[in-house]
């Protein structure tokens, strides 16, 4: 073990303690971002006369071949350091020799780490947004194809009024935009620079913090040094955004899985995403979805450890805060892979179309619009879903549709009707004449689809 640390020791640490403490087997993921920040704060000591200009460009030549040969796996990262950034120090020694030991000048691994992690996660959710935009566009598309595709509506998952396709899908392309609308949010909030708070107070060094913060792209420094090494609000932030993206994507699945199922059939699953089984080969099954729908659970679990783990602890740092790091890299490689995975799935899903239709056309989805007939005709709303209701029981009584019942049958009901209720109860003038802004009628469909093309920069 090699340790940054130890004047003040009389004895080696414990194996144990020294394994239980390390956290190199998960920072080294971020051993880019701290050169970054390094190579940035070195960048403002040599400004402000701390370093000179000579150790300067000794220590970021140094940073940049340690960077270069993790790249290119000449240099492998070995846990016999106990975080990444006490491997990155003890490399730059070993190559440059002791100019090496200025790089850590005003500094404490408190506001590095904090550094690190927020430029790290500033980098994951620009990833996130592309992966979340790029399912947007596979929306869009069955969106466009689909304007006339009709299937029912459901509420309590009973067959309620007849909607499109488009409008199914248009209803998630609005939650995975607001979901990017989060991460926007989130990033605009926590693109503040704590470097330069030291261990908690700041330090004695005529540091530039605004100097550091403009060469790292940040909106300003953080204004607290205790707050700048405390604070992890900011993942607590982006593990309910993706808490709420694994959400949204279990929803769908669920969608997905029913709809996959023999007694809906109302979509094929691409072979390519879907598993069989071992001991019955009729067998494809929806697992990609069903995962998807699983992992949210351990997405949620993340956000709810991270929470637990900040709310007992005195400012400022404190180790169990190293307890972020597994958590949100866990729910960030699983919320990256399930919208990656799900985009692919919905890329090559295939809908059956007159399967949803028929499906549209029976459990009485037009009801609704039978009122409505009545309505048009001078029959208060009150009574005309009366009558609908009595029309709905002689339907079942006779076992057919509201569109097979025959009008004598309706005139029995009410005097009102004609035949003309047949096409004002038909599948397709049910969906045409829903035309109120945000409902499935193709006319204001192809408005909101257009609205999302201009979005998403079509
Ligand atoms: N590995 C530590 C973490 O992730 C880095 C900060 C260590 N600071 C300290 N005072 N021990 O939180």
């Amino acid at each position: 073990m090699a340790q940054l640390w130890g004047g003040r020791f009389t004895k080696e640490t414990d194996q144990l303690v020294y394994q239980f403490n390390a956290s190199i087997t998960f920072d080294k993921r971020f051993y880019s971002q701290d050169i970054r920040g390094s190579i940035a704060h070195v960048t403002m000591l040599a400004k402000q006369g701390i370093l000179t200009d000579e150790e300067r460009d000794a220590i970021i030549e140094g940073l940049k071949g340690i960077l270069s040969d993790l790249e290119t796996g000449k240099l492998i990262i070995t846990t016999e350091y106990e975080d990444i950034h006490s491997f990155v120090e003890a490399n730059l020694i070993d190559r440059i020799g002791d100019v090496g030991k200025k790089l850590h000048t005003g500094r404490s691994r408190n506001d590095q780490v904090a550094l690190d992690m927020r430029l790290y996660i500033r980098d994951e959710i620009g990833e996130m947004d592309e992966l979340l935009k790029d399912m947007l566009s596979t929306l869009l598309s069955i969106m466009e194809n689909n304007t006339e595709t009709y299937m029912p509506g459901f509420t309590h998952l009973q067959k309620a009024q007849p909607i499109t396709l488009a409008h199914h899908i248009g209803a998630y392309f609005e939650m995975f935009r607001r979901d990017r609308e989060r991460l926007s949010d989130i990033k605009k909030r926590m693109n503040f620079c704590p470097l330069g708070a030291g261990a908690l107070a700041g330090t004695t060094y005529p540091l530039d913090r605004f100097f550091s913060a403009e060469l790292m792209e940040f909106t300003a420094p953080t204004r607290n040094s205790i707050d700048s090494v405390a604070d992890r609000d900011y993942l607590i932030e982006f593990l309910s955004a993706m808490s709420t993206i694994m959400m949204h994507l279990s929803r769908f699945s669920e969608e997905v899985i029913l709809w996959n199922s023999n007694e809906y059939k109302f979509v094929e699953i691409d072979d390519g995403f879907s598993t069989g089984s071992s001991i019955m080969p009729q067998k494809k099954n929806p697992d990609i979805a069903e995962l998807v729908r699983g992992k949210t659970g351990r997405v949620y679990g993340a956000l709810m450890s991270m929470l637990t783990t900040m709310k007992g602890i005195p400012l400022a740092y404190n180790k169990d805060m190293q307890e972020d790091k597994e958590l949100v890299f866990d729910a960030i490689d699983n919320t990256k892979g399930c919208i990656a995975l799900f985009n692919g799935m919905m890329k090559t899903i295939t809908f059956n179309n007159d399967i949803m239709a028929e499906s549209a056309k029976h459990g009485f989805t037009n009801a609704t619009d039978a009122a409505d007939y009545l309505v048009n005709h001078g029959v208060p709303f009150r009574d005309a879903h009366g009558i609908v209701g009595q029309l709905v029981l002689a339907c079942i009584d006779r076992r057919c549709s509201l569109d097979d019942l025959p009008l004598s049958a309706y005139k029995e009901i009410s005097p009102v009707f004609e035949e003309d209720i047949y096409d004002a109860i038909s599948l397709k003038t049910c969906v045409e004449k829903r035309l109120t802004y945000g409902a499935p009628g193709p006319e204001v469909m192809k408005q909101v689809i257009d609205e999302c093309k201009k979005y998403l920069n079509y």
